[in-house]
């Protein structure tokens, strides 16, 4: 598989999908880390990339950042990116919030898909949910003007939070999901609808 340009604070890697980084100060340089510079989507809690490589698979003509926290998961999205022989994808083993707050450059993202990230249920661990206030700001840093946040979850009250949140920033616009989106599943979606468990959905656009 060709390898892309080099980006300074990136190490040289033995999987083609899998990013090392040197630096976790400065900002990434997205279009030297893929094969060709295409438009970039990035999965935050990407799993074990079951939604990221299908999808990727359907949209040769964009590129995929998946970013994982465990290394288990992120191994199966670099076996099932190598197995796809896919060139648009690559993951990263980071947190998501300081990914999109310190990483990634300004305005260099078409899409985020966050897909039934971890709900948190007690009230006292709420704290540690990634889609709040705080969230909606650095999405519309990393976004370009009409780039899109895709969200799906299981969680009924996560869902409330993250309706409100970004209906309480004006910067963003609620649209529909395109159902070529919605058609391709994640792992854990699969598991929900197998056992008859409803999920619910939202996006929202970045203001032009
Ligand atoms: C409930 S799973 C959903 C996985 C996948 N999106 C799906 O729908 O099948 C949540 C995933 O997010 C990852 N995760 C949770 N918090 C994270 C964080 N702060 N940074 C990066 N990954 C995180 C977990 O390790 C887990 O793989």
């Amino acid at each position: 598989m060709p390898q892309p340009a080099v980006d300074p604070s990136v190490v040289p890697s033995s999987s083609p999908v899998l990013l090392k980084i040197t630096s976790i100060i400065d900002r990434l340089e997205p279009a030297q880390l893929f094969v060709r510079p295409q438009p970039l989507e990035v999965e935050l809690g990407s799993g074990d990339g079951s939604f990221l490589v299908n999808y990727a698979k359907l949209h040769p003509e964009r590129n995929f950042f998946g970013i994982e926290r465990l290394l288990g998961r992120l191994r199966k999205v670099d076996r099932k990116g190598r197995r796809m022989q896919l060139q648009n994808l690559r993951g990263l083993r980071i947190e998501s919030a300081y990914f999109i707050e310190y990483l990634l450059p300004a305005g260099s993202v078409t899409a985020l898909h966050i897909y039934f990230p971890d709900p948190w249920p007690k009230r006292k661990h709420r704290k540690n949910r990634l889609i709040n206030e705080t969230f909606t700001r650095l999405a519309h840093q990393v976004l370009q003007p009409g780039g899109v946040v895709y969200l799906r979850t299981d969680d009924a009250d996560y869902f409330s939070q993250m309706t409100e949140v970004f209906a309480a920033n004006a910067t963003f616009v609620p649209v529909e999901t395109p159902i070529e989106l919605s058609e391709v599943v994640t792992d854990f979606e699969k598991t929900f609808h197998a056992r008859g468990i409803f999920t619910r959905r939202a996006a929202y656009a970045k203001k032009p």
